[in-house]
């Protein structure tokens, strides 16, 4: 809120994903530390929040578009300046390849680059007026209120400001609590945040969200609640807002994303998108392809690709060049995916690729577990890490059916090239997803496109036009003309 604090509270210890060998076997390594705040510390940021807004009437919600817009440049300089050390954090916090953490950040970068210049489009047109009926009106794009933004330690800076920055530029105050893995990252930023925005305008809470979230929901002075994280989660913090109705939520959730492999695919093709859809950042992304549909008739030889291709991909430390998988992050993690995998052995699958499943400290060799059914916990759900579970079927209608009786609609890949029956695909399954990819992997680029998902995979869509919307209310000043 403006105001930088020595801390002599209690610290959390962050632990790297990356491990150092000792002789109790591999270590996560202790890289730094984070203040734990309070219940009440976070509601004095609260308070901040809701000061700086001032019911509309603060100096960020009431200042003019342009000079919002010149706020965030500075801050985006300041940023830019910071991004070696940003960039690093992010490969030691959630072990993130090098290259990966660096592409983040561009990313990240050009997404507040896009949002400045869809806004300075937004804006010429706000500032016209339409004359209808007598009436002349000019219509605006005004703030929300307090934002409570909370983004994912996958993306730890790129999907936090792909909503913490629309909403800021729209004139809300904002709450910002950083992902469990990946807060020391934002540490670079606070002396930008501080030197570009009026006190209590963006105020970042650590420490541990259970204890702390809840309690700002239930004061009910949070106006939009904006997370990508889990379902579970999202509704929770929904339901303890004494005036959900009031409460705009955008929300980015679980995802349970298909590829759908007819016998008319491109094989080769498939596989390669498959492997990078599904095991890209370990299969830690809400876009990860996290079930396959394979044709039982191109099973095999689906498999043996798949298994060579995976058996190709480089293991090793984030900063190693050229690597594709990496140590993981969450602690719980390589236990669920043992269960995942004893459950599917239960149920009569296995794991087929060499050396799948295995693992040792944080490290988890991708497992490729065959034939997934029904009954396991893989097929519906979503495992967020590296086991590509595969399917067969007979008839496609099987796929349609399965996206119907699923939970989560975010997106899916169908791999076909003949087009009459990629055509009959479409209309049934655009209708249950809200993305539909045709011989390519899924994902949620370019930052241009839509990104939403249907039933509990999202609420509001998020790309740089929309975000703006989701952030600000049209607001009309009419003039009567007599
Ligand atoms: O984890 C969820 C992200 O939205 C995935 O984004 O498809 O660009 O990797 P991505």
């Amino acid at each position: 809120n403006g105001v930088m604090k020595t801390w002599d509270g209690p610290v959390h210890e962050v632990f790297s994903p990356v491990c150092v060998r000792t002789p109790d076997g591999l270590q996560r390594v202790l890289i730094g530390s984070y203040p734990v705040c309070t219940a009440a510390e976070a509601g004095e940021s609260l308070d901040a929040a809701v000061a700086a807004y001032n019911n509309g009437r603060g100096e960020w919600p009431t200042m003019s578009v342009a000079e919002r817009i010149q706020r965030v440049e500075k801050f985006t300089g300041m940023m830019i300046e910071e991004k070696e050390v940003i960039v690093k954090l992010i490969m030691w916090e959630i072990g993130k390849s090098y290259a990966d953490s660096a592409k983040e950040f561009d990313r990240t970068v050009e997404y507040i680059y896009a949002t400045i210049d869809s806004l300075k489009n937004l804006d010429r047109d706000s500032s016209r007026f339409e004359i209808v009926e007598g009436i002349a009106a000019q219509v605006r794009r005004s703030p929300l209120g307090v934002v409570l933004c909370m983004g994912p330690f996958n993306y730890p800076l790129n999907e936090t400001f792909t909503t913490l920055i629309p909403a800021l530029i729209m004139g809300n105050t904002i709450l910002f609590k950083p992902p469990k893995f990946g807060t020391l990252l934002h540490y670079p930023l606070q002396a930008a945040f501080r030197d570009c925005f009026p006190a209590g305008v963006v105020n970042v809470i650590y420490g541990r969200g259970n204890a702390i979230v809840p309690g700002l929901m239930q004061s009910g002075k949070i106006n939009v609640l904006t997370l990508i994280g889990s379902s579970k989660v999202a509704n929770e913090l929904k339901k303890s807002h004494p005036k959900v109705n009031r409460l705009r939520a955008v929300l980015g959730l679980d995802a349970k994303n298909a590829a759908i492999v007819t016998p008319h695919a491109d094989l080769s093709l498939a596989v390669k998108e498959i492997i990078t859809g599904s095991l890209s950042f370990n299969g830690q992304r809400c876009t990860a392809l996290k079930i396959v549909w394979v044709h039982r008739s191109i099973a095999d030889d689906f498999l043996k690709l798949l298994n060579e291709g995976i058996a190709a991909l480089k293991f090793g430390m984030p900063w190693e060049k050229g690597v594709a998988l990496t140590p993981l992050p969450e602690t719980n993690k390589i236990d669920y995916l043992n269960e995942c995998i004893a459950d599917a052995r239960g149920f009569g699958a296995d794991v087929v690729n060499v050396n799948g499943g295995m693992s040792e400290g944080s490290f988890f060799y991708p497992a490729v577990v065959y034939p997934v059914s029904k009954q396991m916990k893989l097929y519906d759900e979503e495992q967020f890490g590296p086991i590509v579970p595969v399917v067969p079927f007979d008839d496609l209608e099987e796929t349609i059916e399965y996206l119907i009786e699923s939970t989560h609609g975010q997106q899916v890949s169908i791999f076909s090239n003949n087009a009459e029956e990629v055509a009959s695909l479409i209309d049934p399954l655009v209708n249950q997803v809200s993305r539909v990819n045709i011989n390519s992997q899924c994902q949620r680029g370019p930052d241009v496109f839509p990104f939403t998902g249907r039933k509990d995979s999202a609420e509001g869509t998020l790309s740089v036009p929309d975000a703006i919307r989701a952030f600000s209310i049209r607001s009309l000043v009419a003039f009567k003309m007599n």
